[in-house]
Formats: C-alpha cells, sequence, structure tokens
C-alpha cells in the first residue's frame, strides 16, 4: 500500500509558522467539506470504516495521533504530529485513528458532503468488498 503523506507550503519565521494549502495546486480533489475531531478523550479510537469513493487529506494541526490504514491485504500505521503536512487516505481504506495526545485536533478535508451510504462499517464487509476489488 501506497502512503501518501503531502508536506505543505509553509512559512516559518521568528514569529510563528503559517501552512497554506491551496485548491487543485496542492489538494488534487475539490474539497467538498471540512471537518475536525477534537476534545477527544483518552484513549480514544475512532474511524473504524472505509469509503466507497471518497478521497480524504487528513492533518494533525495540534498535537499528534497516529493512523492506521488498510487495504485489505496490507496494514501501515502513520504517525502524524507535523501541522505542516497531510496524509492522504483514499476510497477503500480501512482506517483507524487513536494515540491522540492531549488537546489534539485532527483536520479533514474531504471530496464529498457527508453521505452514510459511502461508507463501509463493518471490517468483514470491508475485506470482502476490497477483495471483490482486486479481482
Ligand atoms: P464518524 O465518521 O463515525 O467519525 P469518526 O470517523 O471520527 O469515528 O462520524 C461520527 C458521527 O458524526 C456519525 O454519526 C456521523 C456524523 N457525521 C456527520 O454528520 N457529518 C460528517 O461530515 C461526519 C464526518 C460525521
Amino acid at each position: 500500500m501506497e502512503i501518501i503523506k503531502q508536506r505543505f507550503n509553509t512559512k516559518r519565521t521568528s514569529s510563528g509558522s503559517l501552512t497554506f494549502l491551496e485548491g487543485k495546486r496542492d489538494i488534487p480533489f475539490e474539497v467538498r467539506r471540512i471537518y475536525y475531531i477534537y476534545d477527544l478523550a483518552q484513549g480514544a479510537h475512532r474511524g473504524f470504516h472505509a469509503h466507497k469513493a471518497l478521497h480524504q487529506y487528513l492533518i494533525c494541526v495540534h498535537g499528534n495521533c497516529e493512523i492506521l490504514l488498510d487495504d485489505g491485504t496490507q496494514r501501515e500505521t502513520v504517525l502524524l504530529n507535523n501541522p505542516g503536512e497531510g496524509l492522504y487516505v483514499g476510497p477503500g481504506v480501512w482506517r483507524e485513528m487513536y494515540a491522540f495526545s492531549p488537546g489534539a485536533v485532527l483536520l479533514v478535508l474531504a471530496s464529498e458532503f457527508y453521505d452514510e451510504d459511502d461508507y463501509i462499517r463493518d471490517y468483514d464487509r470491508f475485506l470482502n468488498y476490497a477483495r471483490a476489488k482486486v479481482h
């Protein structure tokens, strides 16, 4: 499985850092939705789903967290600990988010409006879906 971690444009000065993302130039899909996860309970595990069509970038804009990615054949863990970089997660990839540091904020840029029909929330169903797509 290819892990795409993208470094965004960042201006660092003695007074602070500024990261910017430009549609089409930095993000290869049209961003239709932005959401963020915060106020996380200690030990929180989230996600536990895949999407059929959604493209996303995950950016830990404060603190750090770990993302488990699973394409049905391989599992990889990615540490997000830099507000200047984003992790691309495409369709057909099961994800879990955990090990949030206190106060962590995970920002998500998504290619589509919210649609529960695009979710696969059952792991066995996901495996069947992933295997059917490979063949
Ligand atoms: P969910 O995707 O399960 O969150 P996570 O992946 O972080 O565990 O979403 C949690 C709840 O929020 C669920 O009831 C669906 C709802 N929701 C929306 O209504 N709109 C959204 O854009 C998102 C991402 C979730």
